[in-house]
């Protein structure tokens, strides 16, 4: 299968990525991640993207679009793939798209985690990563809804989307998850 998983910061999608990994067997996609091992290995994309993420801010679509389709070219991504946190932006996801395409492996589904920005705030106050400090996580949220947010419609549109309540136990909030994936999954049997 392939699953995007879109929700704003904080909303569980590295939490809820690890339970629906185990469940599907399907390789974990996270720009957010590979940023980050990119910045610790200090590459010279890793120097370039530190700039932009302590602030914040989204990373260039070209750097990511060179950092994704690296990644889809692996032999593990042929048995699918969860895109945690990628697209972001509506070029990143017509780049999905097409690299997608020129597979002949276009996305299953999209999984937009729902979850009110003071319960963001809340849970990222007490976690420490880098861009957790509160003025970088409101950058973080007003970008989420000014250019990821605009997403959900781009895929409403073509019958991928699936909302999920992001609020509960992270128990909870995976059993809502897989409820819809295994919707999708039946669907696609029948
Ligand atoms: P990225 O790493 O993707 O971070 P993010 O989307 O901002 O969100 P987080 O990873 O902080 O939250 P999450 O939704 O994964 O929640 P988590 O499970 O961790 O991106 C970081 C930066 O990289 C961006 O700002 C940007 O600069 C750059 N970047 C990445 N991708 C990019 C792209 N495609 N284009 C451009 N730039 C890009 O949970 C959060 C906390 O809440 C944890 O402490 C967790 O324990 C807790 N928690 C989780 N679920 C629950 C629950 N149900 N109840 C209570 N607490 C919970
Ligand atoms: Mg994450």
């Amino acid at each position: 299968m392939r699953i995007v998983f879109i929700g704003p910061p904080g909303a569980g999608k590295g939490t809820q990525s690890q339970r629906l990994l185990d469940y599907l067997h399907i390789p974990h996609l996270s720009t957010g991640e590979m940023l980050r091992e990119a910045r610790e290995a200090k590459t010279s994309t890793g120097q370039l993207v530190d700039s932009f993420m302590v602030r914040g801010n989204l990373v260039p679509d070209p750097i990511i679009m060179q950092m994704v389709g690296e990644r889809l070219e692996r032999p593990d991504s042929a048995a699918g793939a969860l895109f945690d946190g990628f697209p972001r932006t509506l070029r990143q996801a017509q780049g999905l798209d097409e690299a997608l395409a020129e597979r002949g492996t276009p996305l299953d589904m999209v999984l937009e985690l729902q979850v009110n920005d003071q319960e963001v705030m809340s849970r990222l106050a007490g976690r420490g990563r880098n861009d957790d400090l509160p003025e970088v996580v409101a950058q973080r949220l007003a970008l989420f809804w000014k250019q990821t947010r605009p997403l959900v419609e781009y895929y409403r549109k073509r019958g991928l989307l699936h909302a999920v309540d992001g609020h509960g136990t992270p128990d909870e909030v995976f059993a809502r998850i897989r409820e819809a994936v295994d919707q999708v999954r039946s669907k696609q049997r029948s």
